[in-house]
């Protein structure tokens, strides 16, 4: 069975992930960030693009107060490489990072070769499967905007988190899915689920219907 995938977002009132100098941090209110840490704590990976790897170095450690970061049980950081070059400087690669990518690379951490068609991208699909089979059954998909986009149209996301800031952008800087939407009947039918305030932002929970 492949790993479920939740993917979670923070974003604006008017759909915007981040702005076009690529600056997100912080979207979401304190409390939605540490409710955010709580998800974290309840999954065995956190995955991420290489386009967020160089946007924002993030740890994509649980950080919750009264807990280590440096502990054991952290789940494991997992980033979607691409072509082209990441900072070695990385925070991530100072974690032991798995790597998906499109081919053999020196990056640093395990990487695991998933090539798709056109020989510059990941294959999801694979890439999840290597993930399963070092027992990674649950993975919170963390970004950005072009990677929620190949799992959509993969159809590979179980569920949806999404924290809507305080914010409108009033602009289009990376909207939630990158590309483009042609027609409505392209939209996917998706379930509702809970609804919660939290501070000054809302959580959204979300089930894609097939
Ligand atoms: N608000 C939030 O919750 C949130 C969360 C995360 C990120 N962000 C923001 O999102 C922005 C980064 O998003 P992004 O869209 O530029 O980058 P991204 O989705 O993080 O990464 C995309 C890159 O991943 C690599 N890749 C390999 N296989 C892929 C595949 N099958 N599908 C898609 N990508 C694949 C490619 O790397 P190469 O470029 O090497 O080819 C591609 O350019 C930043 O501004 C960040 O701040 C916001």
């Amino acid at each position: 069975m492949r790993p479920t995938v939740i993917m979670k977002a923070a974003m604006t009132l008017d759909g915007q992930l981040a702005a076009a100098d690529g600056t997100s941090q912080w979207i979401s209110s304190p409390e939605a960030r540490r409710d955010a840490h709580r998800l974290r704590a309840d999954v065995d990976a956190v995955m991420v693009g290489a386009g967020t790897v160089r946007a924002d170095d993030p740890q994509l450690t649980v950080r919750l107060e009264g807990q280590d970061p440096e502990q054991r049980g952290q789940p494991t950081p997992v980033i979607v490489a691409g072509r082209r070059p990441l900072p070695a400087g990385a925070k991530l690669f100072g974690r032991d990072p798995v790597v998906l990518a499109p081919a053999e690379t020196d990056l640093p951490g395990k990487v695991l070769v998933a090539p798709d068609s056109s020989g510059d991208r990941v294959d999801l699909t694979t890439g999840l499967g290597h993930l399963g089979s070092l027992g990674l059954e649950r993975i919170m998909l963390e970004g950005g905007a072009a990677l929620f986009r190949s799992f959509l149209d993969a159809g590979l996301i179980d569920r949806i988190v999404l924290y809507y800031g305080a914010l409108v952008a009033g602009g289009t800087g990376a909207p939630l899915f990158r590309g483009p939407w042609n027609t409505l009947a392209d939209a996917r039918e998706v379930r509702i689920g809970e609804v919660r305030r939290l501070g000054d932002s809302i959580r959204l929970d979300i089930d894609l219907v097939c």
